[in-house]
Parts: structure tokens; C-alpha cells; sequence
């Protein structure tokens, strides 16, 4: 099952760019860019007349629901928010009739997000499924939903069923906003994106050799941050909960706007920092960031275009990326991390798949 692979971790990060395929298969096509998802027709009326749209999730499902929001935002045009499942109940968030309530899991198994499944139902909010699971509990509950095809994921730390979910929901904002004119060029860009994204993942996971180089030289560190913003805010918690679930050490997200409101004090030669630097219209912001970094002596390793030639790099380790439209770079930027967190346990001697106090599947809230 796991065939050339050491474990299924690596095995599925490099599924991935057969898996964003089969999220895609049937459902975009690519010569009239239009994009169906059976599973949504019915209620796609009702979605578009609803007030706001609420994504609920956990973890890195969480972080994928995080990932899209703007874009979400940008074609449909609607108010969007997003929630940790268990913060749901938690903070008992008003929710109304005409709510649509989006509920993310690989599993469809998830207690927290289930439970916020059924107090948005009683609510009488439209229930949307983006699950992985065929037949999964979160799948039959929902009212209607699309399966992200990813194909199984047995690996505790979740790789592709991350990239699957974000064009999933891609997808949904693509479909919801085909009615808009105003919003043909922006949909065209994402859909040739979207065409090229297999050979982009492809391209990154050539990083391999390097990363395990990087992995050497971190292994032994005790925290580690990891720094972008914009479209990069979610890879970077993401890249961090990837870091800690597999190698137990201390990762954080940090988003680079907020540096200066505090985390700017942990920088200092010796700690480990990752920053991601796209060329998109936040570059001139993350340069920022890098200056402050690199003025305290912080030497980051940069996650950058491979076009970038920037002079700020030069002393610096890079890992170079393919670039792609600014709403789908977060899929190409979250694999370095993928396999900087899995050849980072393989270095602690750690058993990436099984990590310690983890399950699978959190049936428990
Ligand atoms: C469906 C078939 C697929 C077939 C295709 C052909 C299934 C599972 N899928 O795919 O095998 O190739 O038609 O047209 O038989 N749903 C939820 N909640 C969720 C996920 C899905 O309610 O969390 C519902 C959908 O609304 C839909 C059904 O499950 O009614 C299947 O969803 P999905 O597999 O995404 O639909 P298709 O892509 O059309
Ligand atoms: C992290 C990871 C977990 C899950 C979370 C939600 O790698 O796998 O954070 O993402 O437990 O699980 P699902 O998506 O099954 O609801």
C-alpha cells in the first residue's frame, strides 16, 4: 500500500498531484471553464440566496476552510466566516434560516464538527458537506455536499486531504459565482491555475532532496517559527501544526502583520524561522518583514518564487517554488512544509504516522 514509500505520510504528500486531479475529475472543465458539482445543483439557488456563508471545522480542516476564505469572499461576494467546530457550541454563535453553514472533515467523523452540524440544523440552516469520507456520518447529516475525492488518507497527519479540500472549495466559490460577469477574468486565472496545479506540485516535490538537507540541519531545534500573510496566513499554521504533530517541536504560525505586535521579540540569531514569500500583492509587505527579521539577526530559510531574484536572499537558504495565480499558491507553498515536517520526525527518529497522544479520527468532543 504504501509501495516505494517508507511511511504513508511521504506516500500521500506525494499523491498529491494525482490527488488534486481526482478532486477535479468530472467536475472542471477546462475548455469552456466552467465548473459542476453534482452535488450541489439542487441547493445552489438557495446557497446564493443566503445572508452569509460559516465554515466550521477542526484543524488542518480548520486551516483549509482559513485558506480560501478570501477567495470565498472575493467571487461570491458574500459575507464569509470561519469557526473551529468546537468553539461553535462553545461561544453558541447566532445562527439563522438563511445560513448556509459549511462543514469541512476528511474523516466525517469528527465529534466537534458534528456537534456543530446538528446545532446548525435545528437552527434550520442550509447544511453543506465537504467530506472525504463516502457514507461518513458528516456526509449522510448534511443536506447536500461535495466528496473531495481524495482517496483513502491513513496517515494521522493530514496531507492531501488538505489540497483536496481547498479545491473542493475552490470549487464550490467558482460555481457560485459562474453567474457573475464581472467575474469572468478572475474565474478564468483560477481555472488555468487550476490546469497547471498538478505540474506545480510535481515541480515542488523535486524540493525533496533539499528539504531532507534543511531537516538535518533543524533537527535538533527546539521551536520554530513560521511566518507569512495574505494568502499565506493558513499555510503557516498549517506548516506549524504539521511541524508539531509529527516532531514534537514547538512550531508556531505567525502572520507577518502582526510581527510587530509582539512576536518580533522572539527573533534572535538561533531561533529557526521559515518565512514564505510569494511574489503576490503582498510581496512589498513581506520584504518588510524579512528587513525586520534579518535587522535582529533572524536568518530565515524563505519559501520564494523560483523567478524571484531579490537581492535580499543572497545570504540566505531558499527553497524555490513554482509560481502560480496568488489564490492557489498556498497549495504549492504548504508542501515544502509537508515534507520539512515529515523528514523532520524521520531525523528525531519519530514514527511520522503514528504520533504520539493522536488519533485519526476524533470521535470524541
Ligand atoms: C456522484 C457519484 C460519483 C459519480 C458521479 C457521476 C457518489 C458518492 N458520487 O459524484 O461516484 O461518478 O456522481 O455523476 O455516488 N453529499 C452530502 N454531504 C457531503 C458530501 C456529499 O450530502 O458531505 C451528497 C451530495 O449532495 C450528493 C452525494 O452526496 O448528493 C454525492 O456527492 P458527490 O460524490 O460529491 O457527487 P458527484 O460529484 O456528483
Ligand atoms: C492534522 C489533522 C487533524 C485533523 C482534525 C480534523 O494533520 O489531521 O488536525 O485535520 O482532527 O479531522 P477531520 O478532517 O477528519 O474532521
Amino acid at each position: 500500500q504504501k509501495g516505494r514509500f517508507a511511511h504513508f505520510m511521504i506516500k500521500e504528500a506525494f499523491d498529491q498531484p494525482e490527488s488534486v486531479v481526482n478532486t477535479m475529475r468530472g467536475r472542471v472543465n477546462f475548455n469552456d471553464y466552467r465548473v459542476v458539482l453534482g452535488g450541489l445543483r439542487s441547493q445552489l439557488a438557495n446557497i446564493r440566496r443566503s445572508r452569509r456563508i460559516i465554515f466550521s471545522a477542526c484543524g488542518t480542516s480548520f486551516h483549509s476552510c482559513v485558506a480560501v476564505k478570501s477567495i470565498f469572499a472575493e467571487l461570491t461576494e458574500m459575507p464569509i466566516s470561519v469557526e473551529l467546530s468546537s468553539s461553535f457550541l462553545d461561544e453558541q454563535l447566532p445562527i439563522f434560516r438563511d445560513d448556509v453553514c459549511i462543514f469541512v472533515s476528511q474523516s466525517g467523523e469528527t465529534k466537534d464538527t458534528l456537534l456543530a452540524l446538528e446545532y446548525c440544523k435545528e437552527r434550520g440552516a442550509l447544511c453543506v458537506g465537504v467530506t472525504n469520507t463516502v457514507g461518513s456520518t458528516i456526509s449522510r447529516e448534511t443536506h447536500c455536499g461535495v466528496h473531495i475525492n481524495a482517496g483513502p488518507e491513513i496517515s494521522v497527519a493530514s496531507t492531501k486531504a488538505y489540497s483536496s479540500q481547498f479545491i473542493a472549495l475552490t470549487m464550490i466559490a467558482l460555481q457560485l459565482s459562474d453567474d457573475n460577469m464581472q467575474k469572468v477574468a478572475r474565474r478564468t486565472e483560477i481555472i488555468n491555475g487550476l490546469y497547471r496545479l498538478s505540474d506545480d506540485l510535481r515541480k515542488t516535490l523535486e524540493l525533496e532532496p533539499q528539504i531532507k538537507q534543511v531537516a538535518e540541519q533543524l533537527k535538533t531545534a527546539r521551536n520554530l517559527i513560521v511566518i507569512g500573510r495574505g494568502y499565506q496566513s493558513a499555510t503557516c499554521l498549517e506548516g506549524a501544526l504539521k511541524i508539531k504533530e509529527v516532531t514534537y517541536i514547538h512550531a508556531e504560525g505567525i502572520l507577518a502583520g502582526e510581527l510587530k505586535h509582539g512576536p518580533l521579540a522572539l527573533i534572535e540569531a538561533s531561533m529557526p524561522i521559515i518565512l514564505i514569500m510569494p511574489k503576490d500583492r503582498h510581496y512589498s509587505d513581506s520584504e518588510n518583514a524579512l528587513k525586520q527579521i534579518t535587522a535582529r539577526m533572524g536568518k530565515p530559510i524563505v519559501i520564494a518564487s523560483a523567478e524571484d531574484t531579490s537581492p535580499l536572499f543572497n545570504d540566505l537558504q531558499t527553497l524555490r517554488v513554482p509560481q502560480t495565480v496568488d489564490a492557489l499558491q498556498p497549495l504549492v507553498n504548504i508542501v515544502p512544509l509537508q515534507l520539512l515536517s515529515y523528514y523532520l520526525a524521520v531525523a528525531r527518529g519519530i514514527d511520522p504516522d503514528s504520533p504520539r497522544n493522536l488519533a485519526k479520527s476524533v470521535t470524541t468532543a
